[in-house]
């Protein structure tokens, strides 16, 4: 059985967890390892000590630093801000072009928000949902808490829910969903790479990029040096993964990003789609990918809203545009 979009949009709660269940079951083997858990989440948010003032200014406080992605991943056009801690003294380690080594005690943090009206972001915005990823003794744990309507204060929660998002797009276009907020399950199964736990968007290509830190633009991963959080290499003999939806890299090269980062967690030799021989990482050699061969299955599934597996109620409809656009130049 396999989990339908629609019937999520359309309807009912008790399909979608039928269809999570489904899931859950023919995830256990595949998820062996990936209990190892070897930190104990403390039930409220405001324990962390992520911000300071107002919650709803986002302002983190000293030791957590802001980063940015070159392509993200699409979760129903929710906001994100992303952090990252380190301990004292500690650096993140350049290995390749993929993910550094990250000391023991590592802390990231991700944010879910919509502005009301992204027209006008004075008219306030409402977090969802903030997520963690925490290493310890070597393995990473992963929870999210959800927020209270009153905006003051996150809670811990395993089991997943759906609330009923509504805002403005900045296009002034009127848009209401009923947003999910995955249970630990559906975070093992992107964050998997051979039944680990594992981070996927602070890749160094990924990081590698230009970012604007009080008004002077400069290279992240140099800004992230200057700071002393990471190993001293040349940023310029690091891969730059391109920016989809950014027309001056070509369609190919947006294209791959958008994959690498919306399917490729899944669809790669180690993660949970490995079974599918469709891998769609931006370091695959295209002639390993298998995207030739399924090109079309992959517009006929982003289409239904069947795939990304996980993570969205709706079809991006600018990320399947992406894959046209970008299928109608292999044949
Ligand atoms: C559909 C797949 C998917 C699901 C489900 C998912 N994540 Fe992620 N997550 C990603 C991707 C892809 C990124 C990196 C891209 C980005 O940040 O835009 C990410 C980023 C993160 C980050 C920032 C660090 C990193 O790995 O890039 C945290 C923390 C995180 N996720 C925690 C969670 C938690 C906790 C859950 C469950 C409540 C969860 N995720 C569910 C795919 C997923
Ligand atoms: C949460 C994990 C996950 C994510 C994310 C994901 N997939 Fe999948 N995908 C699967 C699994 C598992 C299968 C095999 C079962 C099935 O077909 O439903 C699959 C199957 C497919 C297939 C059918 C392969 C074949 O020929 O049988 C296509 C095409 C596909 N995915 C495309 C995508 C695209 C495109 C994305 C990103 C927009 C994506 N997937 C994101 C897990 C995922």
């Amino acid at each position: 059985m396999k989990i339908s979009k629609k019937a999520i949009i359309i309807g009912t709660l008790s399909v979608f967890v039928l269809g999570i269940g489904a899931l859950n079951s023919c995830k256990k083997d595949n998820l062996k390892g990936s209990d190892n858990i070897t930190v104990a989440f403390q039930p409220t948010l405001s324990s962390y000590h992520i911000f300071h003032g107002t919650p709803g200014n986002m302002s983190p406080n000293p030791g957590f630093h802001l980063y940015n992605l070159a392509t993200t991943l699409f979760t129903d056009y929710a906001e994100k801000q992303r952090l990252i801690k380190l301990p004292a003294d500690s650096k993140l380690t350049k290995l390749d072009d993929g993910l550094p080594s990250f000391p023991d005690s590592t802390m990231i943090v991700k944010t879910f928000y919509y502005f009301n009206d992204a027209r006008d972001s004075t008219k306030g915005k409402r977090m969802i949902e903030t997520r963690l990823l925490i290493k310890s003794q070597g393995s990473w744990n992963l929870a999210t808490y959800v927020w209270n309507s009153a905006q003051t204060e996150a809670y811990l929660q395993q089991s997943g829910s759906n609330t009923d998002v509504a805002w403005i797009t900045a296009t002034g276009q009127k848009m209401a969903i009923s947003y999910h907020i995955p249970n630990i399950r559906e975070c093992q199964t992107c964050h998997n790479s051979n039944n680990e736990i594992i981070p996927i968007g602070p890749k160094l290509r990924n990081m590698n990029m230009d970012v604007t830190v009080n008004g002077h633009t400069q290279n992240q991963l140099a800004y992230f040096q200057s700071l002393g959080i990471m190993s001293t290499f040349d940023p310029n003999g690091v891969q730059a993964l391109p920016q989809a939806f950014d027309p001056k890299f070509s369609v190919t090269d947006q294209a791959r990003a958008y994959l690498e980062i919306n399917c490729a967690h899944c669809h790669s030799s180690t993660g949970f789609a490995k079974g599918t021989k469709l891998f769609m990482g931006y370091a695959v050699p295209f002639d390993q990918t298998d995207i030739e061969k399924r090109k079309d299955k992959m517009v006929e599934k982003v289409t239904k809203g069947e795939m990304p597996l996980l993570g969205t109620t709706i079809v991006h409809q600018e990320g399947l545009q992406l894959i046209k656009d970008y299928v109608a130049t292999l044949k």
